[in-house]
């Protein structure tokens, strides 16, 4: 049974979500709560190993392949840590969960919405976040934003063009589910942005 609270991070890369992550769990450890920080896809062994090969560039898959990775990477990571750690009363705080396969594979990548959230349920059995934050802002304002900070990576090489796609598929997930999914404006200052997530998480404890 579930205990802890699990608190998950998405948005588009490039809009923040590593230092949010940082800074949210330092807060929560001051406060003296036992935090767990984890990525997806990761967070465990296998898991880990499994990104390796569905981020490699050089290592082309299919776009259902690509789907079922995410979701064994998941599978493993549900079993090997998220579900133990909030049975024992944790906070999970977690980079990308089933919000991102939704988005990328499903509305992104063209597989379908309710294929791809049929499979993903399989996968997580009803273990939806308390909370989900949603790093929010244009693509091409986050790009601007990392040029000036001289930055190249897959952000830029994945075009404008597909990046405005995962930007409208998250917040048209946000529609579907405003009680869950917190929008918050990623362009703003990395204190105020912390500042709204941990007024957003407070008010989950309470
Ligand atoms: P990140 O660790 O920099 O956020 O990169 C993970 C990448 O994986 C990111 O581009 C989004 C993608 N991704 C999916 O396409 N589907 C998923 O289910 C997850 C968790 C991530």
């Amino acid at each position: 049974m579930k205990k802890g609270y699990f608190i998950t991070l998405e948005g588009p890369d490039g809009g923040g979500k590593s230092t949010q992550i940082e800074l949210t769990t330092r807060f929560l450890q001051e406060k003296g709560y036992d935090v767990v920080c984890t990525r997806e896809p990761g967070g465990t062994l296998s898991a880990e190993k499994i990104r390796a090969i569905v981020l490699d560039p050089d290592t082309p898959i299919y776009s259902l392949t690509e789907t079922l990775l995410y979701l064994a990477a998941r599978a493993e990571h549900i079993q090997g840590l998220i579900a133990p750690a909030l049975e024992q009363g944790k906070v999970v705080i977690c980079d990308r969960y089933s919000d991102s396969t939704l988005v990328y594979q499903g509305l992104v990548r063209g597989l379908g919405l309710e294929k791809v959230k049929a499979l993903n349920d399989l996968v997580v059995d009803g273990l939806t976040p308390d909370l989900t934050i949603l790093l929010d802002a244009e693509p091409n304002r986050l790009l601007l934003r990392r040029d000036t900070r001289g930055v190249t990576d897959r952000f830029e090489n994945e075009g404008l063009a597909f990046q405005e796609k995962v930007r409208d598929g998250f917040v048209t997930l946000a529609k579907l589910e405003p009680e869950r999914i917190k929008v918050v404006d990623a362009l703003q200052g990395q204190a105020e942005v912390q500042e709204v997530i941990q007024k957003l998480v407070l008010e989950l404890f309470k």
